[in-house]
């Protein structure tokens, strides 16, 4: 396993950090029962990851319980990732990010972790409503009680970032991005690069399309995450998606850790939060992490990529 200097925090994380949006399970993610998400983590940490992603809204809890259950004999092995910041109301999922629900959601994520502190608290989405200032302001009276170590932020843009890092010390941002996503190349990525904050990238997998298990559309309900979230999963799309993976069939890699790498290799990246379902999975992504795509392989990804563009 690789691992990367977290921004100024003293801390080396591994390259690949568990994801667990996947232990929500049930309309989401579909069935995935708690001991094999146990076992997932288990075998995470065997192989060398030392840093495992949640969130309260994986699975309404569920997700932060398995993961409390599974790290409390070795907690001190892993830095706990997980977030704050969203909720539902009326039926709809909105922002929150005032301090008054951050200090009943930090609450409920402690008891539901097993754990009297997280290692990286991370505000889930920008909240419009509440200015940058006062979130930033609260996580650093958690942090100063010792309840946070340190604090991230996810899916903010660049203007956002600046401003809460002139508010208290945020050492990351989490992003999309994957060879299907690179929205942030512009933006984000390089104002971390820039700052020195790290940059860990989700959905590298694009949701797991990117590992090539699909050669027709799958079927997917309407509340699934490949369908609601990683929007590559019908029509056009699909095939464009299709002719990709036969370009990077070439490389002699499995395609998900050709995915995964192709990450890995783009300068800022601190580290790939990918979800895996089971054990296996996690044994066959952490294969991308101990070697680098050539110049030569990179450049014809590049490529492929450039032909994908006008994918919208
Ligand atoms: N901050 C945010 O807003 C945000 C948003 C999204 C995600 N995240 C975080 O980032 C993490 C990673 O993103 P993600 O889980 O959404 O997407 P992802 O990592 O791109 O895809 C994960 C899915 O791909 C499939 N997969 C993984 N490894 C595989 C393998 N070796 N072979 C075949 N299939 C494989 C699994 O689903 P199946 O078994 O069902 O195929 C798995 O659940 C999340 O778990 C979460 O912690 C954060």
């Amino acid at each position: 396993m690789e691992y990367r200097a977290l921004s100024n925090t003293g801390e080396k994380i591994s390259v690949l950090t568990l994801g667990t949006w996947v232990f929500s399970g049930g309309g989401t993610w579909g069935d995935v029962p708690v001991d094999q998400c146990v076992k997932t983590i288990y075998e995470a940490i065997d192989r060398g990851i030392n840093v495992i992603d949640t969130a309260p809204f994986y699975g309404f809890g569920r997700s932060e319980e398995i993961v409390g259950k599974a790290i409390q004999p070795q907690r001190k092995k892993v830095l706990i990732a997980t977030k704050c910041g969203l909720r539902m109301a009326n039926g709809k999922i909105v922002t929150d990010l005032t301090p008054e629900f951050i200090q009943e959601e930090i609450d409920n994520s402690l008891l539901r972790l097993k754990t009297d502190y997280i290692d990286l608290y991370q505000c889930h989405w920008p909240d419009a409503n509440t200015p940058v200032e006062r979130t930033m302001k609260k996580l650093a009276q958690l942090q100063a009680e010792g309840k946070v170590r340190f604090i991230g932020v996810s899916n903010f843009e660049p203007a956002l970032i600046e401003q809460a890092s002139k508010a208290a010390s945020v050492v990351s941002l989490q992003s999309q991005y994957s060879m299907l996503d690179r929205s942030v190349e512009e933006g984000a990525l390089t104002v971390c690069r820039e700052k020195g904050i790290g940059f860990l990238a989700y959905g590298p997998l694009a949701g797991g399309i990117l590992t090539g298990k699909y050669t027709s559309p799958p079927n997917l309900k309407k509340s699934d995450a490949r369908s609601f979230f990683y929007q590559y999963y019908q029509g056009k799309k699909f095939e464009r998606v299709l002719d990709l993976l036969k370009e990077l069939k070439t490389m002699g890699h499995p395609l998900n850790q050709v995915a995964l790498n192709w990450v890995k290799c783009q300068q800022g990246v601190t580290s790939i939060l990918v979800g895996c379902r089971n054990p296996e999975q996690v044994e066959h992504n952490v294969g991308a992490a101990d070697w680098n795509l050539t110049p030569e392989q990179l450049g014809k990804i590049s490529a492929a990529l450039a032909s994908l563009e006008d994918m919208e």
